[in-house]
C-alpha cells in the first residue's frame, strides 16, 4: 500500500516555481530518498508532505488523506526532522521534548517517560537539563531526531538527517534509521551523501530544478547509467549533484 502519493505536485513562491510537477509514491516500510543539488526543491516537497505549506496545484496524499483536507490527522502519524534547527532555545533539552509531546496530546506523565527514553536512545541523557543554547550542532541534530520520534510515527521524514555530523555520529544515526525501518517505520529522507543514499534507501528520486529526473533503486541507477550516483546525476543532467 502507498503511504504517500504525489501527482502533478507544484509549489510556487512569489513567481518562483520551487516544485514543478512531481509524481512519486512511497510504499509502506520502504526507505525513500530525495537527492538533488541545493535549491532542487527537496525541502519544499517535504514541507508539503508534512502539511507545513500547501501545494500550489496537483495532489499530495499521505495515508490516503489529502494534505489540504485534514492536516492534523496526517501530522499525528508522522515524525519530522526538519533541515533547520527548530528547537526552542529558551527551553532545556528535556522540556523541548515535553512541549513537543503536547501537540500530540500525550499526557504529562507519559511524555516524561517517553522523553527520558528518547534522550537515552540518542545518547543525550546527560544533557537533559541543559539549555539548547549549550548544545553542539551535532547534539541538536540528535535531539531533533529524538523529537521526531515522540509520537511513535509510522512515517518518519528526515531532511538531511546527518548533515554536519562527524563520521562516527553519522554511522550511529544510520544504525538507528536501519533499526526503525526493520521495526516497520517508513522512512523518507533527503541527503547530499551518496553513501547514505546507497546504504539506507530502497529507492531514490533524483531531483533537479523542481522536477524529478528519475526514480529507481540506487543499484539499478548505477547499473543502467554506470558509475556511482554522483556520476548518474551528471549523466542525466549534465550537472554535479553537490550543487
Ligand atoms: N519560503 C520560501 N520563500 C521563497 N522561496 C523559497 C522558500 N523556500 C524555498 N524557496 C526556494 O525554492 C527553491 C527550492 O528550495 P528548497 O529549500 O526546496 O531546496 P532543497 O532542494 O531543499 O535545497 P538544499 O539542498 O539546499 O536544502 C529554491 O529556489 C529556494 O530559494
Ligand atoms: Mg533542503
Amino acid at each position: 500500500m502507498n503511504i504517500v502519493t504525489a501527482k502533478g505536485l507544484t509549489k510556487d513562491y512569489d513567481g518562483l516555481r520551487a516544485v514543478a510537477g512531481v509524481d512519486f509514491e512511497i510504499l509502506r516500510g520502504e526507505c525513500f530518498g530525495f537527492l538533488g543539488p541545493n535549491g532542487a526543491g527537496k525541502t519544499t516537497v517535504m514541507r508539503v508532505l508534512y502539511c507545513f505549506i500547501t501545494p500550489s496545484s496537483g495532489e499530495m496524499r499521505v495515508f490516503g488523506m489529502d494534505v489540504t483536507g485534514d492536516p492534523s490527522a496526517i501530522k499525528a502519524r508522522i515524525g519530522v526532522m526538519p533541515q533547520d534547527d527548530s528547537l526552542d532555545p529558551d527551553l532545556t533539552v528535556f522540556e523541548n521534548l515535553i512541549v513537543y509531546a503536547r501537540y500530540f496530546d500525550i499526557p504529562r506523565k507519559k511524555s516524561s517517560i517517553i522523553a527520558s527514553e528518547l534522550l537515552s536512545y540518542v545518547d543525550l541523557q546527560e544533557k537533559a537539563h541543559v539549555s539548547i543554547r549549550n548544545l553542539s550542532g551535532g547534539m541538536k541534530r540528535s535531539l531533533l531526531l529524538a523529537r521526531a520520534l515522540v509520537n511513535t510515527p509510522e512515517l518518519l521524514i528526515l531532511d538531511e538527517p546527518t548533515t554536519g555530523l562527524d563520521p562516527h555520529s553519522r554511522q550511529v544515526v544510520w544504525k538507528k534509521l536501519t533499526d526503525l525501518k526493520s521495526k516497520g517505520t517508513t522512512l523518507l529522507l533527503t541527503t547530499h551523501y551518496m553513501e547514505e543514499a546507497e546504504k539506507l534507501c530502497d529507492r531514490v528520486a533524483i531531483m533537479d530544478g523542481g522536477k524529478i529526473v528519475t526514480i529507481d533503486t540506487p543499484q539499478r541507477l548505477m547499473e543502467i547509467h554506470g558509475g556511482n550516483l554522483e556520476e548518474v546525476f551528471l549523466k542525466l543532467t549534465g550537472r554535479h549533484l553537490a550543487g
